[in-house]
């Protein structure tokens, strides 16, 4: 919009400031921070779908599956019965205590509910634990290739990100070896994502295990994400590193209806961890958010509390179209995707095909997607998003028709350019 640049009066009296345009004075914090590349990529997909165009969507990191209806239920009693009202800042008991006990029975840990406390989200969890625990002039390690929201959440606090790689060779696994080398006096943090997005990779509990001792020899403390806890193939299990001996006063633990329950929508996810902790928490979010929606609390406690079939059911679906889309994008020259452990992603290495060589379709990663999406409607994110130029991320929660439809056209634009 731009605005008057004079100070001038309408004909009504209504007064104009004296404005430029972009004068918006923003604090150092948030220009520190960037708009969630994910969201970017399906805001450009969002737009060419409401021009009609049919895109092959491999963007959003969210189930396909509608939230169980046992779920849905729930919700629209507890609106029947008016529980439309604030409630507890940090969650309804019966919630907290159900996540306890859901999380012991899943996960083989012990928390009590003064050590949970309710979130709008597991983004939610994150942004207040790392906003109570680390300050200026403080490092936190966040393995790599990262979720895009860790760095910049830990930004905004004003300390540090410090990367530490993963392999692909090793199935992006986080070695407690690498990350006891970045580790300094000023580490007050490390981010364990397993399984991870964007790669999928799982870190073995036996390297977990590693973890948490360089933790407490340093004490440092390790965050575990679960948010795809349950979504683990092969040999691989649900794993959580509360479920380690002696844990407790080193671990803090996010968690999220999202993905588990197909519930992205709602809002809800969970902390756990040593009450101090949890009280401080609860006193950021008395002062922002206030509780999570009410509605979706007593969804979540179904969740908790009930059935728990669809979560196998989904896992079974992803893992048929997890070997279609890795077989498919293997069979392309130039495109190398390893077999993710976890979650519902594929982070195919496709430097062969980028810089300035007779091969090249782009420069790099980031060109490549906008040229997918452009020229072969395919959405995807690229890998810099993560921290790791040089590939590209899928998400194949989607059905097994559009991965196929996807895969023809990802095929078709790679053999085109290259024989362009
Ligand atoms: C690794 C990871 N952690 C946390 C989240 C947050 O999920 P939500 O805020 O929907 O619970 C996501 C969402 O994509 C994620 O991929």
């Amino acid at each position: 919009m731009a605005w008057c640049l004079r100070s001038c009066k309408t004909a009504c009296g209504q007064k104009f400031l004296d404005q430029k345009e972009n004068a918006v004075q923003l604090t150092e914090r948030i220009n520190r921070i960037q708009i969630s590349p994910t969201a970017a990529v399906i805001a450009e997909a969002e737009k060419l779908k409401a021009k009609g165009v049919d895109i092959a969507d491999f963007g959003p990191g969210e189930p396909d599956f509608p939230t169980p209806e046992h779920i849905k239920k729930a919700a629209v009693r507890a609106i029947e019965q008016n529980f439309t009202k604030y409630t507890a800042t940090g969650g309804i008991m019966p919630l907290r205590e159900a996540i306890c006990a859901w999380h012991q029975r899943e996960l083989k840990s012990h928390y009590e509910p003064k050590e949970c406390v309710v979130n709008v989200g597991g983004k939610h969890s994150i942004f207040n634990v790392v906003s109570v625990l680390v300050q200026q002039g403080d490092e936190v390690i966040v393995p790599a290739p990262y979720w895009v929201s860790y760095p910049d959440i830990v930004k905004y606090t004003g300390a540090t990100p410090v990367v530490v790689e993963t392999r692909a060779e090793d199935g992006f696994a986080v070695r407690a070896a690498d990350v006891a080398k970045v580790i300094t006096p000023k580490t007050k943090l490390l981010i364990l994502d397993s399984p991870s997005n964007p790669t999928g990779g799982v870190t073995p509990p036996e390297e977990c295990a590693k973890l948490l001792e360089l933790c407490k020899k340093h004490n440092i403390w390790l965050m575990g994400d679960e948010c795809y806890s349950h979504f683990t193939y092969g040999n691989n299990k649900p794993f959580s590193v509360a479920s380690l001996p002696n844990s407790k006063n080193h671990v803090i633990i996010i968690g999220s209806m999202s993905k588990t329950f197909a519930m992205t929508g709602w809002r809800l996810g969970y902390t756990l961890a040593p009450a101090q902790l949890v009280t401080a928490t609860v006193k950021l979010q008395s002062q922002s958010t206030s509780n999570p929606t009410s509605i979706a609390q007593y969804a979540a406690l179904a969740a908790m509390t009930g059935p728990m079939d669809s979560v196998p059911a989904m896992l079974a679906e992803y893992a048929r179209r997890r070997r279609r889309i890795v077989d498919g994008l293997n069979a392309i020259p130039g495109i190398e995707c390893g077999e993710p452990g976890g979650a519902f992603y594929v982070f195919p290495n496709i430097s062969a095909r980028l810089g300035t060589g007779p091969n090249a379709l782009a420069k790099d990663c980031s060109e490549l997607a906008t040229l997918l999406l452009e020229k072969a409607h395919v959405a995807l994110v690229p890998g810099a998003a993560f921290g790791a130029p040089g590939y590209l991320r899928l998400s194949y929660a989607t059905s097994i028709e559009r991965i196929e439809e996807g895969l023809r056209r990802i095929e078709k634009f790679f053999s085109r350019a290259a024989a362009a």
